[in-house]
């Protein structure tokens, strides 16, 4: 089941999210006056910060409810998936955090994003990667597989590694200039409950009949403590993030 978004609970369980998505942002390194698609915006957080720097912005993103919170802030927002963007040659960069991992065909996004640029635009984000959350994946996963549910069907998340995604960007046309996997364990504001309440359901939670979900994410918790809880009842998630910027080059045919 596709994942779905309360713009509350996130700021509640998720407000780190965009708070540590700053060093992606310097990646962008975004000038006054320029057109920046935000794919995938969220509550908008971001998206602000870039309206801040004097860039004319528009989000984007497949949830009602974010949608709704990003154009209280005042933002230009649209509901579009991220696979069926519908725009051609107008921004001069295109940038994502903390999205990419919810989009599992990623040459389509990534074809989409080519044409939403200019020439010379470039594309600058940061997602999960190879590795990432895989204590709590593979928590979520034993406790499918124990019920006799594949998880390979059920799994929402797409997080490759440096090889696969450079070189999806590239068999499109763009050129890579950096990319880098970061491990980056992450303190949870709240529990692991809250996290598994805000990224993993309903994707993961409604393959479980409802009378049984505490059971199962009881039995997830359970697998989780001696790894992501401190000895003071701090959890963290094992998050490792892909960061990378690309360019469409100004001189397709040089290329
Ligand atoms: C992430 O931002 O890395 C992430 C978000 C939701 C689920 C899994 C990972």
């Amino acid at each position: 089941m596709a994942q779905t978004w309360n713009a509350e609970t996130y700021a509640k369980n998720a407000r780190f999210v965009s708070d540590l998505g700053m060093p992606v942002v310097e990646w962008l390194n975004p000038k006054l006056g320029e057109k920046i698609l935000d794919l995938g915006c969220g509550d908008g957080a971001l998206t602000a910060k870039l309206q801040e720097f004097g860039c004319e912005v528009i989000g984007v993103d497949s949830s009602p409810d974010f949608i709704h919170s990003t154009q209280s802030l005042g933002i230009d927002t649209r509901l579009i998936d991220g696979h069926h963007l519908p725009f051609n040659n107008e921004f001069d960069a295109v940038f994502s955090n903390a999205a990419l991992h919810w989009m599992k065909q990623p040459d389509q996004v990534i074809e989409g994003v080519w044409q939403s640029l200019k020439l010379g635009g470039r594309f600058v984000g940061e997602f999960g990667g190879d590795g990432n959350v895989s204590t709590i994946q593979a928590a979520l996963h034993t406790a499918l597989r124990k019920r006799s549910l594949d998880p390979d069907r059920i799994n929402p998340w797409y997080f490759p590694t440096v090889e696969d995604y450079q070189s999806r960007l590239e068999a499109r046309g763009f050129r890579v200039d950096e990319i880098i996997l970061i491990p980056r364990p992450t303190a949870l504001p709240t529990d692991i409950r809250g996290w598994l309440a805000t990224f993993a359901n309903p994707s993961y939670t409604a393959a479980i009949a409802l009378p049984e979900r505490d059971a199962f994410l009881e039995e997830v918790i359970a697998l989780l403590k001696p790894t992501l809880c401190d000895a003071s009842g701090h959890w963290f998630a094992d998050y490792v993030r892909l960061r990378f910027s690309a360019t469409k080059p100004l001189n397709l045919l040089k290329h």
